[in-house]
């Protein structure tokens, strides 16, 4: 059955898409606007474009991208709607995303609903737009407002589109409703086709500051630049030639990698979030407690209460409960300063918080969190007070970033209703929420953390229990890499330029400094030392005894300015280099940078597959939503599975086989699953473990 129907009301067709979940430009729906439009009854003098369910067009549909295009395309249906011989009025509810607003920046006028919004999200997927939205945005709404959405890819509000030409009308209530009463005010003289428009004037100043901030702020993403200059052929080109243009510039995004990338990561957010098996119902999870009110308690308890549950937070004493609280607080109010919320909104949210000191305060949870110290017999103390306050189903989960969840679970009555739930610091702005599933959890509670994580507006990724989870037993590798290097030569300096200049956002060596290095300091003192390299972190312990912290002590690898954090070059670091290069009688060799990157990288991928191999991590193409939402990795390269993908699983094993060769195979022992699948010529990133099933 096909997703469009029409009905004639007066001498107005109403043509309406129903293609769920979201409206997806899809063959089908291209195909049905062009058979509406031409079967449109002759003499009618207006038509609406509308959709119906949760939104407008969400946009091209994504999945069909890298497959042979079917006619109609895209810009077909436009150029359909634009040569109608009657207005077409797009009547826009949810999103009109990319190819949405391009479809509705063909139609002749546009009346929103109050809280719908435009937007040009190609560049987020390594795209531009490539149905003259570059072309006809400029026309109707100027350079500069064109820039900004072509090339930061963020949608705008109904009002905003309302005061810049985009939108005609904004509908208070009924859409449909307006949106057919602007019609029939229309006749066929009204016809006004964007396409037709004047070209808009040039702004050079805007170009320059959009191009300026694209290189500042999108680092390395050649889409944004693409969209520019797209945009600003609008200004001389004519319609016809600069459609030719923006397509050209389209077809050239579209083939690059760093498109494939982030349409992988696309679909790998959205899986990433899905359990396999049969759908489980989620219990409804309502009142949350969380246990501690640091860093971590207070950015947990903030996205809680965002995702509008209630929280009680709970610490030991009434001044760290104000502290956490005020903390809180300071949260929302910012939003309120900043526009994002208003003061009723923040005070609703306020109203769900509240603090205590007691346990038994916590009995009617849903679901508590606990966020105090990293330190096992500290968290069998919590549980063990909680499983005599809480309800014997409430959901409990630790926020560890490394420990044992079975061993946390085994001393808690009902166990299956135990999991970890790994926030990123911070833990109300971190997308990523890592969920660590025990051995005895049960499916019901697995689905539940899913269905928070999203309420939450996290990017959730389920782990299984080992020392670090995904993310940071793969980050460990990394950085044992880094140390080595540094040991053998290379310079914090160029280790951290050289994995920036690939596209991370910070060193390892920034980033140690930033975090504190006292923190891995004493967590290796936990760790059996046969378990990692020591050497590799010789350095780093050095400088914490001689109290160089990183950024909080003015010192580490860096120092610092007081209150400034720009790292800067000290000799006392070369002193202990110097010193603890010559006590591990190491002789000094020359790096270049495409080493520094490769073995980095090299180490991460082997890691990943590993834990992908012991069925930690469900699919590849989790580890790379782990790596690009919590760790940073650039978008542009679709996560440390789908660059390995990308370089060849030849080429990453056989980097591999000469560090091993080179180094010594205990850490470079290659993993047997990219064994197995450089054989097969599989991929990496797509490929999923059979033991996704809950017992
Ligand atoms: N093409 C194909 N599939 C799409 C799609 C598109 N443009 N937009 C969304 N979908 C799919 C998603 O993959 C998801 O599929 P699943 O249920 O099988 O996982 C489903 O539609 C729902 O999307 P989801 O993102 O989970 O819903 P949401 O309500 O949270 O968000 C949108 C809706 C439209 C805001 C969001 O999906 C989005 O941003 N889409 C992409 C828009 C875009 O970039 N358009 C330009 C394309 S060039």
């Amino acid at each position: 059955m096909s997703p469009v129907s029409t009905q004639l009301t007066g001498a107005v067709l109403v043509i309406t898409i129903d293609h769920p979940p979201v409206n997806a430009l899809s063959h089908a729906v291209r195909a049905g606007i062009v058979q509406a439009l031409e079967a449109a009854p002759a003499n009618i003098s207006a038509a609406v474009l509308q959709c119906a369910g949760r939104t407008f067009f969400s946009g091209a549909d994504i999945s069909e991208f890298g497959k042979p295009p079917q006619a109609p395309s895209l810009s077909e249906a436009i150029e359909a709607l634009e040569n109608a011989p009657f207005p077409v009025v797009a009547a826009i509810h949810g999103q009109a995303l990319g190819g949405g607003l391009e479809i509705a920046l063909g139609c002749d006028f546009r009346v929103m609903d109050a809280k719908a919004r435009v937007g040009l999200p190609e560049v987020t997927l390594g795209l531009i737009p490539g149905a003259g939205g570059t072309q006809r945005l400029p026309r109707i709404a100027g350079m500069a407002l064109a820039l900004e959405m072509a090339s930061q890819g963020k949608p705008i509000s109904a009002a905003k589109a309302l005061d810049s030409g985009i939108a005609d009308a904004i509908a208070e209530s009924d859409l449909a409703a307006s949106a057919l009463a602007f019609a029939k005010s229309k006749s066929r003289d009204d016809k006004r086709s964007t396409g037709a428009r004047p070209n808009p004037e040039t702004d050079a100043s805007a170009v320059d500051h959009w191009r300026a901030h694209a290189a500042k702020r999108q680092r390395g993403q050649k889409a944004p630049l693409a969209a520019i200059d797209a945009v600003e052929a609008s200004a001389t080109l004519d319609i016809v030639s600069g459609l030719k243009r923006e397509r050209e510039l389209f077809l050239e995004r579209m083939s690059d990698t760093q498109s494939a990338a982030m349409r992988h990561l696309f679909f790998a957010e959205r899986k990433s979030a899905k359990l396999p098996g049969p759908r489980t119902e989620p219990l409804s999870l309502e009142r949350a407690a969380v246990i501690g009110s640091g860093t971590m308690g207070v950015g947990i308890a903030a996205s809680l209460l965002s995702a509008g549950l209630s929280v009680k937070l709970l610490d030991m004493s009434d001044q760290a409960l104000q502290a956490g609280y005020n903390r809180i607080k300071t949260i929302f109010q910012n939003d309120v300063t900043k526009g994002r919320l208003s003061e009723a909104g923040c005070s609703e949210i306020l109203g769900r918080l509240t603090a205590t000191t007691q346990y038994s305060d916590l009995s009617d949870s849903d679901i508590v969190i606990e966020a105090v110290f990293e330190d096992i017999e500290i968290k069998h103390k919590v549980f063990a007070q909680l499983a005599n306050v809480v309800g014997e189903h409430a959901v409990l989960a630790t926020n560890t970033s490394y420990l044992d969840v079975d061993a946390i679970a085994e001393r808690v009555a009902n166990p299956e209703r135990v999991l970890g739930l790994h926030f990123f610091s911070p833990a109300h702005i971190m997308r990523l929420l890592e969920v660590v599933r025990g051995k005895k959890i049960s499916a019901t509670v697995l689905a539940s953390a899913m269905q928070l994580g999203k309420r939450m507006r996290k990017v959730a990724a389920v782990s299984g229990v080992c020392h670090g989870f995904i993310g940071n037993r793969m980050l460990s590798c990394y950085g044992r890499e880094a140390g080595l290097m540094l040991l053998e030569g290379a310079s914090p300096r160029q280790i951290d330029k050289a994995l920036t200049d690939f596209g991370m956002p910070m060193g390892p060596f920034t980033m140690g400094d930033m975090a504190g290095l006292d923190i891995g300091y004493m967590n290796r003192q936990k760790l059996d030392p046969e378990s990692f390299e020591q050497r590799a972190f010789l350095v780093h312990d050095r400088l914490v005894e001689m109290d160089r912290k990183g950024q909080k002590t003015g010192a580490g690898f860096y120092r610092y300015e007081k209150g400034d954090r720009t790292p800067l070059d000290d000799e006392t670091l070369e002193d202990v280099l110097r010193a603890v290069r010559s006590e591990q009688g190491i002789s000094l060799r020359e790096f270049d940078d495409s080493e520094i990157v490769d073995r980095c990288m090299l180490a991460l991928i082997n890691e990943g597959a590993k834990i992908l191999d012991e069925g930690i991590a469900w699919r590849g193409s989790d580890i790379d939503v782990v790596y690009a939402n919590g760790y940073g990795f650039p978008r542009y390269r679709g996560g440390p599975m789908f660059y390995a993908d990308t370089i060849g699983l030849d080429t990453v094993l056989a980097g591999i086989r000469a560090n091993a060769a080179r180094f010594g195979d205990r850490w470079w022992t290659a993993s047997n699953l990219l064994i197995r699948l450089a054989e097969s010529g599989e991929r990496l990133s797509a490929y999923e473990t059979q033991s996704g099933a809950l017992s």
